[in-house]
């Protein structure tokens, strides 16, 4: 039996990962608290983004901007007029839920991007109800969902400002700042990791859609004159990926696989750089243990694309609810430049050196990560109900894992609980570890196995004579002898897997 998103959030707030938010006080729809062990994971997801997306590159660099800015900003990026989804409501119990969704699940047709006059009709034409109580729904609205706030003592229209709802616009408004104080040459990233805000109609599926979550984004800036001339593509043409192009959708055909090189060469994804960055992305995600196969790339259709984009590809996950999107990939053009130059009237351009012209950038692809979605799927993809062992094995990359190493005394007594504290407080020094003496060795082994501790290390009669510990893996179960002072080196070897 498949394991549902109701099952894994049980799990979460049984281990420690995620709690529901205010949940003494009855809970607060789409708002979610990590535990101990969750906010351990999502930072090392943070961290391992950061490392490969910008440390481990010589043209990314990052900022950390404010979560309210003037309001022109989300004016001029079209939040505050276009960033609407279609809310349906009951005229008996006054349900709101989303058009959109609603329709998806009843009809299963695609359904994002419809406009409110499509919906209606689709509402009249099956005869929908309410699915909470199967009262008839008024006529469908759009509903605005940025989140509103005033700023400073006073309650009048001019001090409201909006909770940002993506990180992106920051990454804009201080585009010339950071390019000039990095002095950074075309083609180059900026990027942010940090909180968004959206006033979400239905919040759904656990971390799937809240109203208060992470982003981990990257503003990729291009030369207007280079939109096909990514100089990294060599190292990702052969990637393979399932993919499903709008046509393909549009001609209900089934998703195929191709390597990156092919999508490109066909014409399939249109510009090298997109090709780049959704391999880029779907190898980040690999390479900290997410299963390969349970991803693909989806193009938007055309009803669908948000308002500053050209062309959008999702990376999609394969949820328990279904392929989702996990990342979206927005080619942006220079809509959010020419927007901020435009109402800011300040000058936003570049210089090019060669042409002696100003020119404004291209985001050509916009990789931007849902930090609480990628929880999810690192969750979904580590968790394993072993049966032979009796217990839940959750398999995270040792990168991911919350607690790195486990120190046991075998028996409480004759100096061992001693030896494996004094071991415990070294290396709580470099990883964080835990100290567990309470129960039998096989429950020590289970708990640790629950939360994806990586190794356990078992300190017994032996270690006081010879300096040598076990070393049980949590994958393999395989127990090997090491000596203690070479635990530091085999923790680290683990984490470079
Ligand atoms: N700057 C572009 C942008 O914000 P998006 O597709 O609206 O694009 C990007 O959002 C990612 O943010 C999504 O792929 C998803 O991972 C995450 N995300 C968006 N809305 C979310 C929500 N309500 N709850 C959780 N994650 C969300």
């Amino acid at each position: 039996m498949t394991m549902t998103t109701d099952d894994m959030a049980s799990f979460c707030k049984r281990k420690g990962f995620v709690y529901q938010n205010s949940e003494i006080y009855g809970g607060m729809s789409g708002f979610f608290d990590y535990g101990p062990l969750g906010a351990e994971v999502k930072n090392s997801i943070k961290q391992s983004w950061w490392r490969f997306f910008i440390h481990q590159r010589e043209d990314c660099i990052g900022i950390d901007g404010s979560i309210i800015s003037h309001p022109t900003v989300w004016k001029a990026s079209g939040h505050v007029d276009c960033f609407e989804d279609i809310m349906l409501v009951c005229s008996k119990c006054k349900e709101k839920i989303r058009g959109d969704t609603h329709i998806e699940d009843e009809l299963k047709i695609a359904a994002d991007g419809m406009k409110v006059a499509e919906i209606n009709q689709l509402v009249r034409e099956h005869n929908l109800k309410c699915p909470k109580c199967k009262g008839d729904f008024e006529e469908a609205n759009d509903f605005n969902l940025m989140f509103k706030t005033q700023v400073g003592p006073s309650q009048d229209s001019k001090a409201t400002a909006y909770l940002r709802p993506e990180t992106a616009q920051l990454i804009f408004t201080n585009f010339r700042l950071a390019t000039d104080n990095m002095r950074m040459k075309l083609p180059f990233g900026i990027a942010q990791v940090g909180k968004a805000f959206r006033n979400e109609i239905s919040p759904r599926n656990f971390l799937f859609r809240c109203r208060e979550f992470e982003q981990m984004e990257i503003e990729y800036f291009i030369h207007p004159k280079g939109l096909n001339d990514c100089p990294f593509f060599e190292e990702v043409k052969d990637h393979e990926i399932v993919y499903y192009s709008a046509k393909m959708q549009d001609e209900k055909r089934e998703m195929e696989k191709a390597t990156v090189g092919k999508l490109v060469t066909d014409g399939v994804i249109k510009t090298t750089w997109h090709g780049y960055w959704l391999a880029m992305a779907h190898k980040w995600y690999v390479s900290l243990g997410a299963k390969s196969e349970n991803f693909r790339i989806r193009q938007h259709l055309d009803t669908e694309k948000s308002h500053y984009a050209l062309d959008t590809w999702d990376l999609e996950y394969n949820f328990p609810f279904g392929w989702k999107e996990l990342i979206g990939m927005a080619n942006r053009t220079d809509f959010d430049l020419s927007q901020h130059i435009k109402f800011s009237k300040k000058d936003l351009s570049l210089f090019d050196e060669e042409t002696k012209e100003k020119i404004v950038p291209h985001v050509v692809a916009e990789p931007s990560f849902g930090v609480d979605r990628s929880f999810l799927i690192f969750m979904f993809d580590a968790y394993v109900d072993d049966k032979e062992r009796g217990n839940i094995v959750l398999k995270l990359h040792p990168k991911l894992a919350p607690i790195k190493a486990s120190v046991f005394p075998l028996v409480n007594k004759e100096g061992l609980p001693e030896l494996a504290k004094k071991i415990y407080k070294e290396l709580r020094m470099d990883f964080n570890v835990t100290y567990d003496q309470s129960g039998s060795i096989g429950r020590r082994y289970a708990r640790s196995d629950e939360i994806g501790t990586p190794l356990c290390i078992t300190v017994d009669f032996d270690s006081k004579e010879d300096g040598t510990v076990t070393v049980r893996d949590r994958d393999t179960t395989i127990q090997e002898r090491v000596k203690i002072d070479d635990l530091k080196n085999i923790i680290d070897a683990k984490l470079r897997t």
